[in-house]
């Protein structure tokens, strides 16, 4: 495209366009940036500037980088034959989909499409709420989530939010819904002990038992909290909650929404840790943002739940999403997985993953105000703080500081964004599977820069 013409792109964009997550008062004076193109980790913006994304796509998406021919070529070659039709009804990637992805999720069964992250988390909580209807009297409808995940933006996946900022203003919420905290050692008094993990997983008893085991029907969490601030649960933590979801006869939901696909070095983030979900979600990384696809995997057990016979009109899971049906979806899925297995990305993910997690326990050293560093695979965070001591975190605006500087040397990081009041002090790291040494150390190096010009 001539640059005369993308000069009247950017103008459309700033006369026209409401951006997601934006304040636009700055957008009249300079201008938005507007994305052009990318290959592998870069993208160019609409000035020709090219930029190292170390975000895939600003929100932990595009896992295989971008230009994947071979993904657009199978979008293409599908949506001309076969664009769309009502998922009541199946299509052909679809089912090989489904098939390919439960062969990668022991004890998992169903597949249901639906076209975005918290779309498919609203899946879930429909059926903990049919479930309950059907079995128990409508009882056991209360779903449990915790202090600092994200499910989501609608009204009802927010109320499932533990992110306070996020949901201002935007109530009242949905009922039924329950908080219980983070496991966040660095953030929790108790974080130090030696099971801690055991402890903080014991906190989702002590809300069961304080609302009666018979009211909750599910628990939904994230296996490793994303934009909460990169939370990695600390051991024991996923085992316990296991128990005690079996004690009390709990469901497990875990929104593998950022986790999924490989972005921790094993397909799903749960599968680090012993624990066997009744319910999965998943969406950004599932086709890697080239075409929008969500889904919810069940167990085989809770699917049966919902058979009966044609004549009990109301027995069944009354849902549909339109686009769930759209058959580019999972063609793009189908490649984006061939990709991941055909390159070894998840090999990669774990020796690039350690290998990041070190450069960053190295600027930990240089830099006092990296109070903790932490993460899984291809999925970082760096906490900052005013004072290593009394851990008082660093303001949002001296953070923000830091991204823009990386981001003015030419690399995108990203960080924990107006979701919790006082703790948005985290730096977010997330680049694609393909992701070298050499892109680490360009990303870790920018952050060694940032920090040093941070005038505290
Ligand atoms: C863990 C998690 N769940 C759900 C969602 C919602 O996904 P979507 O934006 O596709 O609705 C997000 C989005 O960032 C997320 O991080």
């Amino acid at each position: 495209m001539k640059p005369e013409n993308l000069n009247e792109i950017v103008g459309s964009d700033r006369n026209h366009l409401w951006h997601h997550l934006s304040q636009h008062k700055p957008w009249q004076s300079a201008d938005p940036m507007v994305i052009v193109e990318g290959k592998g980790l870069r993208v160019k913006d609409a000035n020709g500037r090219e930029y190292l994304d170390a975000v895939s796509g600003g929100v932990w998406t595009v896992n295989v980088g971008y230009g994947r021919e071979s993904i657009a070529n199978a979008v293409r070659d599908q949506i001309v034959k076969m664009c769309y039709f009502a998922n009541s009804s199946g299509n052909i990637p679809g089912a090989q989909f489904a098939e390919k992805l439960v062969d990668k999720m022991p004890g998992m069964s169903r597949v249901y499409y639906s076209n975005s992250g918290s779309e498919a988390n609203e899946k879930c909580f429909k059926l903990v709420r049919q479930l309950a209807a059907l079995k128990n009297d409508g009882k056991k409808h209360k779903i449990i989530y915790r202090d600092r995940d994200y499910h989501g933006t609608t009204i009802t996946t927010l109320s499932a939010g533990g992110q306070a900022q996020r949901k201002d203003q935007y109530g009242p919420f949905t009922p039924g819904f329950v908080e219980i905290p983070h496991c966040l050692a660095y953030r929790d008094p108790r974080g130090d002990g030696p099971d801690y993990g055991v402890q903080a997983a014991h906190d989702l008893e002590k809300v069961i038992l304080a609302e009666d085991p018979d009211t909750i029907g599910a628990v939904c969490l994230e296996p490793i909290t994303a934009g909460g601030g990169v939370i990695v649960p600390p051991e024991g933590y996923w085992e316990t909650v296991q128990e005690i979801c079996t004690k009390y006869g709990v469901l497990i939901h875990i929104d593998e929404v950022v986790c999924g696909m490989g972005r921790t070095g094993k397909w799903f983030g749960y599968q680090h840790y012993n624990v066997k979900p009744d319910m999965v979600t998943m969406a950004k990384g599932v086709a890697s943002g080239y075409a929008a696809i969500s889904v919810m995997v069940t167990t085989e057990d809770l699917f049966n739940e919902f058979l009966a016979e044609p004549s009990e009109k109301l027995h069944y899971f009354r849902d549909i999403s339109t686009f769930g049906g759209c058959a580019g979806g999972p063609a793009a899925a189908l490649e984006n997985m061939r990709i991941i297995e055909q390159e070894n990305l998840l090999d990669n993910v774990v020796e690039m993953g350690d290998y990041c997690l070190d450069r960053l326990h190295e600027l930990k050293d240089k830099h006092e105000v990296i109070g903790d560093v932490r993460g899984k695979g291809l999925f970082l965070g760096a906490e900052l703080v005013k004072d290593r001591v009394t851990r008082e975190p660093l303001d949002e605006s001296l953070v923000a500081g830091v991204a823009a500087d990386c981001l003015k040397q030419g690399v995108m990081i990203g960080r924990t964004n107006r979701s919790l009041p006082q703790y948005n002090n985290t730096l977010c790291l997330s680049p694609a599977l393909i992701c070298t040494k050499d892109d680490i150390d360009e990303i870790v190096s920018s952050i060694d820069v940032a920090l040093g010009n941070l005038a505290m």
